[in-house]
């Protein structure tokens, strides 16, 4: 099986990628850290307790930093709602987070594994960033770093940005630059999978509680989708990562130098895709292009069957 930690700021698709990772039997889930990002990082941290309790689960959760390394707090209550995840059937957590910071826990649990650990990253890089600089020497021991973030193409946060960049781009910045492999699912791929009416309908047809519960998630989160994007319901970004650990076969990708752009400005934030290498800077990141969105959709509504 393959060791992870999550890093993440759930948000909706946030909670689909724990109920996927939870569910499957391949992966081995260290720990769960959490991120300011969609909302405040209380918010974030409440909900990844809520998640988790609510699917059964005994993975330890460490609270993570609360803001960018630099700038200001932007968030993603528009599309998540205001504490996030509105999902009032998954009701508030017994447990809480641990004594130990997130860093501390990712330090420390890089450092004392026996093999190389698997970071899949959902949300602003600023944890992960922070882990860097302050022991550079776990470099050795990430296997790779999965993350949604970034875009070969637009924007969401605004025109230029992806949200997660956008937040701490400096954070990410630091993160293209660490010497380990990466994928990266930028807006580019996570809005080719889009659960569509038939694809919710698939999932509620299951006639288990997570069926239910993620049907009505992806219904609530699809209102800005439907509305800004013209899509036929909500792009469920982040499910990508754990879908590429489970099945790469889903998804095509590329491997590239990425950049971000940190400079304040119309591009603050926007990804910086070298596909040419013409920087010949050397390249960690493969970046994917495309996406089976039905085998996706088929692997998360398995994987939900497994549920509660
Ligand atoms: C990303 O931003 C957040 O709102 C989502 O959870 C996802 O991680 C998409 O841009
Ligand atoms: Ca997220």
């Amino acid at each position: 099986s393959t060791k992870i930690i999550m890093d993440c700021d759930p948000g909706t698709d946030d909670a689909f990628s724990i109920a996927m990772a939870v569910a499957s039997d391949e992966l081995d889930i260290f720990g769960v850290t959490t991120t300011y990002g969609n909302v405040g990082l209380d918010h974030t941290t409440n909900n990844t307790l809520r998640i988790l309790d609510w699917l059964g689960s005994n993975i330890p959760v460490y609270q993570g930093i609360d803001r960018a390394l630099l700038g200001t707090l932007v968030d993603a209550s528009e599309y998540h709602g205001a504490t996030g995840l509105e999902a009032p059937e998954i009701g508030q957590p017994t447990s809480t987070p641990r004594e130990k910071d997130a860093v501390s826990f990712l330090i420390d649990t890089l450092r004392s594994s026996s093999s190389k650990v698997t970071i899949v990253a959902s949300g602003p890089l600023t944890n992960l960033a922070v882990m860097l600089r302050l022991a550079p020497d776990v470099v050795s021991k990430i296997e790779r770093i999965v993350f949604m973030g970034g875009s070969t193409d637009y924007g969401n946060d605004s025109p230029a940005a992806e949200f997660n960049m956008l937040c701490d781009p400096h954070a990410a910045q630091i993160v293209f630059d660490a010497d380990v492999p990466k994928t990266m699912f930028g807006l580019n791929v996570t809005h080719q999978v889009i659960a569509t009416p038939q694809r919710v309908q698939a999932m509620r047809d299951l006639g288990n509680d997570a069926g239910r519960v993620f049907a009505d998630m992806s219904v609530f989160f699809e209102k800005v989708y439907r509305e800004r994007y013209d899509f036929d319901g909500s792009a469920l970004h982040d499910p990508c990562t754990v879908a590429w650990l489970l099945r790469p076969d889903l998804f095509e990708t590329r491997k590239m130098r990425v950049d971000v752009e940190t400079n304040s400005g119309l591009s603050f934030g926007r990804t910086v895709h070298d596909i040419w290498n013409i920087a010949e800077k050397g390249c960690h990141t493969d970046v994917a292009l495309s996406a089976d969105a039905d085998g996706f959709f088929e692997l998360l509504t398995n994987l939900l069957s497994k549920l509660r």
